[in-house]
């Protein structure tokens, strides 16, 4: 989409009244109702320049040239999630690869998997809404359970025997999300990519959140920093284990987590080379 064109678009959506509402006439196919605006506090010129600011130069990637300008069904997702799929999705493209996404919603995400990884990957959505059977098609296939529920993944992981990545945008609270890591994350496959997006709901009260709140998957995450360094603890609290050897590297964004797996992994080992001279 050309820069004049982007600008257009933006002057478009701000005049409806926010981003807010620029993220929902989006998603809503710019079918947007304004009878039912979402409002935030910071106002119209502030955020337009927001906006534009976040355009800048760049081209947009296909993920967001897809979200902006192609035909789908509603999509609910933060703008700025685009370029981090993208930079940790780009290499999976084209190959035979198996996504997990939870959370359906209206089916505009599974459409979205579908244009960026191509023919050949499948996907998966995983929803607590029957309704979202109806998305199933030769290349995605539904499955009806709650996250929450371990004997759901049970049976999930039998059906779905290989998965490359997982997507975690269902629910968003704080149980969701840790028995969704504790269940799914050993079931991903060598050079896989778990993403749980939404995690500014760690803050949040109403999904049982609270800043350095016990419990927050926030809190429970910044256990895996101290995981992936367990090699050089000299604390018998902290100790090698399995997510010591197979958590690759965590990518921390605005409401989300990346983590790249990498099984078997071993110590690793410093060396000195070189001559003294
Ligand atoms: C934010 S929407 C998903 C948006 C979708 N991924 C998209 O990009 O358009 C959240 C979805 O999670 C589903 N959900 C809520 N609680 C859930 C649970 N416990 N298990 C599975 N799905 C759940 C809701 O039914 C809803 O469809």
């Amino acid at each position: 989409m050309s820069q004049d064109k982007k600008i257009k678009l933006a002057n478009k959506l701000c005049s409806l009244g926010n981003i807010s509402v620029i993220n929902h006439v989006i998603f809503e196919g710019l079918g947007y109702n304004p009878k039912n605006p979402v409002k935030d506090s910071e106002d119209y010129d502030t955020l337009l320049k927001k906006y534009k600011a976040s355009l800048g130069e760049k081209e947009q990637n296909d993920l967001e040239f897809f979200f902006t300008e192609k035909e789908h069904r509603v999509l609910d997702k933060w703008l700025h999630y685009f370029s981090i799929y993208d930079r940790h999705f780009s290499k999976y493209r084209g190959k035979e690869v198996t996504i997990v996404e939870i959370g359906v919603f209206k089916g505009g995400s599974m459409e979205m998997w579908k244009d960026y990884f191509g023919p050949k990957a499948k996907v998966i959505g995983v929803d607590i809404n029957p309704d979202c059977k109806r998305f199933n098609d030769n290349q995605v296939q539904i499955f009806i359970g709650s996250q929450d529920d371990r004997d759901f993944w049970r049976k999930f992981k039998q059906e779905v025997p290989h998965v490359d990545i997982l997507i975690d945008d269902g629910g968003h609270t704080m149980n969701q999300q840790i028995v969704t890591f504790e269940e799914m994350f050993d079931h991903i496959a060598d050079g896989g990519t778990y993403l749980c997006e939404d995690l500014h709901t760690s803050y949040w009260k109403s999904f049982g959140g609270g800043y350095k709140k016990k419990g927050s998957f926030i809190e429970y995450s910044k256990n895996f920093i101290d995981y992936i360094n367990a090699w050089h603890s000299h604390n018998p609290e902290l100790s090698v284990n399995k997510y010591t050897q197979s958590m690759y590297c965590l990518h921390y964004y605005d409401s989300v987590l990346v983590i790249e797996k990498e099984i078997n992994q071993e110590r690793p080992s410093a060396l000195a080379i070189g001559s003294e001279l």
